[in-house]
């Protein structure tokens, strides 16, 4: 049966990451994460605040290192409408914003209500993200070599023109060296494995492959877009201490399930929106000139696929007179 076109939220929720970078992206470089984050989660929070939606956070951001928050469980939106599941980070890499670094993001992915995993006490999780071409091709357990050979047979690719994106941290040391013995390359980045992954199911990108193990929520938030993008995303959560897999074991969470991108989100009526905050190669930063602020963003539609690259212009005077948020 054909369907009318239905509303696309991601269209909506790109406002709220909008004005999420236009907040934060004044802290660029000025060393100090907490405001920078602080900025993007009181921008987040009025501007949801705007949106027909009954929102419960799923994924909100900050308990691993006891940022500000959208805290997990908190209602956002008027409360009338759609029931829907939550995901936010207002400022993907923190880090990355205050020292000035590229591919600081604001996301936020939402999808109908009870279908996005919940992490529960688990910080971090094993990830293994491929494009669309690779996706039946990977398994989380083949050893790294085994893994990338068959994503350059499925790129049409060499193992030398691979490029594999690994989180900078001391837990890669082995599998940076596996990467390396197997003779594809790598991009090092200290944060921002949200960025990594899309780059790697954007067949425009340099990047292939991502590998390693980095935050829960930042997950779950990737699946919301490969569900539009194409793609695959294989997990495992992979707690960094004793008691993070003590209060995961506590929670009856599963350890050894592998998750893809379709037990991280078991719906594609899904949206997801991005809007870059430092520049990079994911998508460009916030530019200020004499007038106007002006914004990128990528928007995702689960059920369509549908991608848009947004460049917006905001008029920050008139901003000025009229938002509630602090630009
Ligand atoms: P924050 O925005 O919370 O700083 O997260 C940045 C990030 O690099 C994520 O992209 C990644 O998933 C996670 O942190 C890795 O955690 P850690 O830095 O503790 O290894």
């Amino acid at each position: 049966m054909a369907e009318a076109p239905e509303r696309n939220l991601a269209l909506d929720i790109v406002r709220i990451t909008e004005a999420a970078a236009l907040a934060s992206a004044r802290w660029l470089g000025r060393g100090n994460k907490e405001a920078g984050d602080g900025a993007a989660v009181d921008a987040m929070r009025v501007s949801f605040s705007t949106l027909n939606i009954n929102g419960v956070v799923v994924i909100g951001e900050g308990e691993k290192d006891h940022a500000p928050m959208l805290s997990n469980g908190e209602h956002v939106g008027k409360g009338g409408g759609l029931s829907l599941d939550v995901a936010v980070d207002p400022v993907e890499g923190t880090n990355l914003l205050a020292y000035g670094r590229p591919n600081a993001i604001s996301v936020v992915g939402v999808a109908p209500r009870g279908s996005m995993f919940n992490p529960g006490p688990s910080f971090y999780m094993q990830k293994l993200v491929v494009s669309r071409e690779a996706r039946d091709v990977v398994e989380l357990d083949a050893p790294v070599k085994e893994n990338l050979k068959k994503i350059a047979k499925a790129l049409g690719k060499t193992m030398q023109d691979l490029v594999v994106f690994v989180l900078d941290k001391p837990r890669h040391e082995k599998l940076i060296s596996e990467i390396r013995e197997a003779g594809a390359r790598i991009q090092l980045q200290t944060d921002g494995d949200v960025a990594g992954a899309l780059m790697a199911v954007d067949p425009r990108s340099e990047v292939d492959v991502m590998m390693g193990t980095g935050g829960t929520p930042e997950g779950v938030l990737t699946a919301c877009a490969i569900k539009g993008m194409g793609g695959q995303i294989l997990a495992r959560l992979d707690p960094q201490s004793y008691v993070e897999k003590e209060s995961i074991n506590e929670s009856g969470i599963d350890m050894r399930e592998i998750l893809s991108v379709n037990e991280l989100v078991r719906s594609d009526d899904c949206f997801f929106a991005a809007t870059g905050i430092s520049g990079g190669d994911f998508l460009r930063g916030v530019h200020y000139s004499a007038k106007h602020a002006v914004t990128h963003s990528l928007v995702i539609r689960g059920k369509t696929g549908t991608l848009r690259y947004i460049e917006s212009y905001h008029n920050m005077d008139r901003l000025s007179k009229i938002s509630a948020v602090q630009y």
